[in-house]
This record gives C-alpha cells, structure tokens and sequence, in this order.
C-alpha cells in the first residue's frame, strides 16, 4: 500500500486524511495538539448554496467580485459546485450545523448576495467541525503524530518524498501534503492562534517551489480591541451591528454603498482610516441594538469573551480594530492541490489555487479545505493531465532570501512590528524598500526548537511577502500601496516566485 503523509490537523488536512485512510497508509502530524489551528477558531460558518433561492452562479460571481479580478473562474466553479456535496459528507462526518424548525439556518456576511452561511454552536463553527473530524480521525486506522513539528521537506530526483523533524528524525511517504494553514504570527495583531507560522510556504520555498500571491493578506476589520485580539464575527454585523466613530455616528456610510457589509478590506481600511482621525478613541462596533438575549443566544462565544475583557455588549458599543486574518497567497497549486514539485500536494490556506483572488469572501475557507482535502486524494488516486505551470499564470521570478554573512539576531516581536508597519493594511514603496533592507540584514536562527524553527519560518515568508508585495505596483484586494492607490488597467495578473 503507498503512504501519505499529510501535514496539520485543520479541516483540509484531516479531510484529505480521512478521504485517504482506506485506500493509503496515512500518518498525520501537527505541531500541537490536533484541534489547534484556525479551523478550531472559526466563527461566521461556511458559505454554500442549500436553498432553492440561492444558486451556484450567485456564489460564483460573489467570490469573483470579492476576488478583485485575480479569481480563477474555474477554480471559483469548482469550490460552489462541489461545496453542497462537501457539506453532506461533513455532516456525515458528525458536523452539526444550527437548524431552525428543522432546516439548515443560514447567516448573512459581506459581500455575499444571499443568506448562505451555515454556522454551529452559533458562532463556534470552527469547533464544531474540528471536534466532529478529529473524533473521526481517532476512530480511524490514520496514525496520528501530535507535538510533531515538521521542519523539511525531502527532495529526491525532483519529487518530494518525506519530511523532516526537529530532532533529525526523516519521515519518508510517497506523498506529502501540505495543510499547515496560514500565517497570521507574522503580525502582532491577529485573530490567528500561535500555530498559525507560514511554515508549510517557508518549506515550499526552501525546496524550490512555486509560491503566488504572497502579498495578498486579509485583514479582519473587527477584532476586539484588547489583548488577544478575539475576532467579533462579520455575522455579527450581518445581524446588523454598526461601526460607529467617537461621535456616535455610522463613518462606513459615507465610504462605501453596503457600509458595514463592504468587502473586508474596504471596512478593515475604512476603519484604519477613522482611526487615525481619532487618536487615542478606539471605533465601537454597537450591536445594541440587537439585544442582550439575542446575542448571548446566537453568539456564545463571542459573547463570552466580551464579557471576559469587562464589555457588557448588549448595553454598550465595544472597541474593535483591524486584525491580520487570512492569507490568499501561499504555495501555488493547480485545482487540484498538485505543486510545482512532484509528489507534494497543498491544500486549505496554505495553497494559492487562484479561487481567493487579491481578497477572500468570507466564509469560502472552510469549504476550501473540504473540498480541496478532498480533491487531492482523488488527484493521487487518479491524476489528471498535468498543468503546465507557466501558461496560465505569470513566469515565476527568483526570490533571493539567503541570508547576508554579517546578519545579526532578531526577534519575534521586532519582525511583527516591522511587517505591521511596511505590509500592513496600507504599503508604500519607502517604508517595503527599508523593510527589505532591515530583513536581510537579519539572520535566520540555528533550528534547535519549535519556537527557533517558526522564528526561521517567518523570516523567510517575511522576504517573500515584501518582494512580492513590492513588485506589484498597484492596488487590488488586500494590497493596497498608498502611492500605487488605484488597479492597473491591465488584467489582474498573479505573483509568482520560486527561491534561488
Ligand atoms: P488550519 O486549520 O490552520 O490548520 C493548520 C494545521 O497545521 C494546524 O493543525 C497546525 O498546527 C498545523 N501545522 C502548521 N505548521 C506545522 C508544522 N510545521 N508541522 C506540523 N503541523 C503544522 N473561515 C471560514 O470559512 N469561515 C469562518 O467563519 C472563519 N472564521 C475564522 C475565524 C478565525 C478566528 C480565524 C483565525 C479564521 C477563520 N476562518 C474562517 C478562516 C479559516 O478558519 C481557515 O482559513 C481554515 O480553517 C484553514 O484551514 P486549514 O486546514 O488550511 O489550516
Ligand atoms: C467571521 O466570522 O467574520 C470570519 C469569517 C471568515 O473569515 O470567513
């Protein structure tokens, strides 16, 4: 029997996992326990057409639009067409989505044309469906492997054929894929949790793959303004909530036609933007309106965590802030989460497949990983003509980002700091240019522990972030470059970029 190894326990490793296990001899390994990731974090739902009204061609030209023109069409088709199906095994897998008098209940997020959201436990989605999978994963023959950090991955004649750990161990599979998830530690605000390193894109990058689209970050605009940075829910303000400045009154008006349903980052800059009108007064997101009852009911946890941080929400508008959130960039695959390198497969937000675009519409990342954990395995099983890697998107450009002899240490902090500043919300060509100079001026560390080898992870996605983000001299979903501020004419094209 061949043998897979898949890489993280979020929703699209556990999927492929599992979609794996009868056919393949499988071992999973996560760097913490299994339920650590952002799946487990997940709030808003997952974004599908189940009802009558809504159909597949509305989901598409949603997640287009949201995707600023760098979408892929046919990647897009594939996420809304096979997402019903995706829907039926999760709940075959012991998901239980809320239900109202029987039938699925369907939330409203921004940017979306229907009430399309499937959410659990109100606002506890993500761990609703970690906790069903994982339970799955245990019943099954998968060989599971928690506080195992993958490190490297094995190259041999061009194909992948393992990884390696911390402790020199070598891992070897015909197979490897990657579901490491995204990389929301490389800033000091973000609703990821710790887990969440770019690992699996520094791995690609150090054995030669193909990475797209690494400048394109999303950021969530409503995050708690308190230590931890909990995310408050755009379902949240799909119910209604509004944002107000310190005056009391609703400043997303005046900036786009939907307000507080814009695109993401259309909100997270509209508040950045207030912020800075306002020095020292935070902007308050005011669900007031909706009740105490009603969002202790719908939102548990979030209320939960207000409450926690000494906001009573149901009586008072609470402080929130943009947050980083989710990353469209990663290792570049074809639809069917092949790379550039034989053998490794990527799946869930560690991939760049073309479907987010320059920005995600909410809630299409949970279906991601099921749908795309799931298509992998078929891919292995039986593989589809191969693509040819420089047709459809631009010619990969080289990324230098060996270190310098006379570099010197750094740590987590400084390099958060520094990618908040030069490639956050708003980037501009001076401040990326002396981001890139001070970031090769430091050294990777010596890999001795977890910590040491996130530390080398993010200084290396770090370069590949601000090169690809320097190149691209426009603005488009998630990149916006205050002296590049409007899309180039021409048709949106992909970043791609493999190391030296
Ligand atoms: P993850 O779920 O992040 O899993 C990655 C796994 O890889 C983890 O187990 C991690 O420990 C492991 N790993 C990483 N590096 C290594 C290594 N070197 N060795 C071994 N293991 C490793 N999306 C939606 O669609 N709807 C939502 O409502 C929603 N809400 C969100 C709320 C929050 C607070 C956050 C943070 C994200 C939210 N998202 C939402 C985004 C969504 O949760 C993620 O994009 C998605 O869950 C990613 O799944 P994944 O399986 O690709 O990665
Ligand atoms: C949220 O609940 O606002 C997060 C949804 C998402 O990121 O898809």
């Amino acid at each position: 029997m061949k043998s897979i190894l898949v890489i993280g326990s979020g929703v699209a490793g556990v999927t492929a996992a599992l979609e794996a296990v009868d056919r393949y001899d499988v071992t999973l390994l996560t760097k913490s326990d299994l339920a650590q990731s952002n799946t487990r974090y997940a709030q808003g739902g997952v974004a599908v057409v189940t009802t009558e009204d809504d159909s597949v061609e509305s989901h598409v030209a949603d997640t287009l639009l949201a995707g600023a023109g760098l979408s892929d069409e046919d990647t897009v088709r594939v996420l809304c067409a096979e997402g019903p199906e995706a829907i039926d095994e999760l709940i075959d897998r012991g998901v239980k989505f809320d239900q109202v008098d029987g039938h699925l209940a369907h939330g409203l997020e921004a940017a979306h044309s229907y009430a399309r959201i499937l959410h659990a436990g109100g606002d506890a989605t993500g761990a609703g469906i970690a906790y069903a999978l994982i339970d799955r994963l245990r019943a099954s023959a998968v060989v599971i492997r928690e506080s195992t950090t993958a490190v490297d991955l094995v190259i041999e004649d061009g194909a992948a054929v393992g990884v390696t750990l911390l402790d020199g161990e070598v891992l070897r599979a015909d197979a490897v894929i990657l579901a490491t998830g995204g990389a929301g530690q490389l800033y000091p605000y973000t609703t990821n949790p710790e887990v969440a390193t770019g690992d699996g894109v520094a791995m690609a990058l150090r054995a030669g793959a193909i990475v797209s689209d690494l400048e394109f970050y999303q950021f969530h605009p409503t995050s708690l303004d308190a230590p931890g940075n909990f995310l408050v829910s755009e379902a949240v303000r799909g119910e209604g909530a509004v944002l107000i400045d310190r005056d009391g009154e609703r400043f997303m008006l005046g900036i786009h036609p939907d307000a507080e349903l814009a695109p993401r980052d259309v909100v997270a800059r509209g508040i950045a933007t207030q912020m800075a009108k306002q020095p020292g007064v935070p902007i308050r997101l005011d669900a007031t309106a909706l009740g105490a009852e009603f969002l202790a009911r719908r939102f548990p946890n979030i209320d939960a965590a207000c409450r926690a941080q000494g906001f009573d929400w149901g009586n008072e508008p609470i402080p929130v802030t943009p947050a980083a959130h989710y990353w469209m960039g990663g290792v570049r695959t074809d639809e069917w989460g092949r790379t550039s390198i034989r053998g490794l497969y990527a799946v869930g937000e560690v991939a760049c497949n073309g479907l987010h675009g320059a920005n995600r519409l909410a809630s299409n990342s949970l279906l991601e990983g099921a749908v795309y954990g799931t298509r992998c395995i078929a891919a292995l099983e039986d593989p589809p003509p191969a693509e040819d890697w420089d047709a459809d998107w631009a010619q990969p450009f080289d990324l230098d980002l060996v270190d310098r002899d006379d570099a010197d240490d750094f740590t987590r902090n400084d390099l958060q700091t520094l990618m908040w500043n030069a490639a956050g919300l708003t980037r501009a060509g001076d401040g990326m240019r002396a981001a890139v100079s001070r970031l090769a001026a430091w050294k990777s560390p010596e890999v001795t522990d977890a910590k040491s080898a996130e530390d080398a992870n993010l200084l290396i996605v770090s370069r590949a972030v601000l090169a690809m983000a320097l190149a691209r001299q426009e603005s488009r979903g998630g990149h916006y470059r205050s002296d590049f501020p409007d899309a180039l004419p021409a048709p949106a094209h992909h970043s791609s970029a493999a190391q030296k």
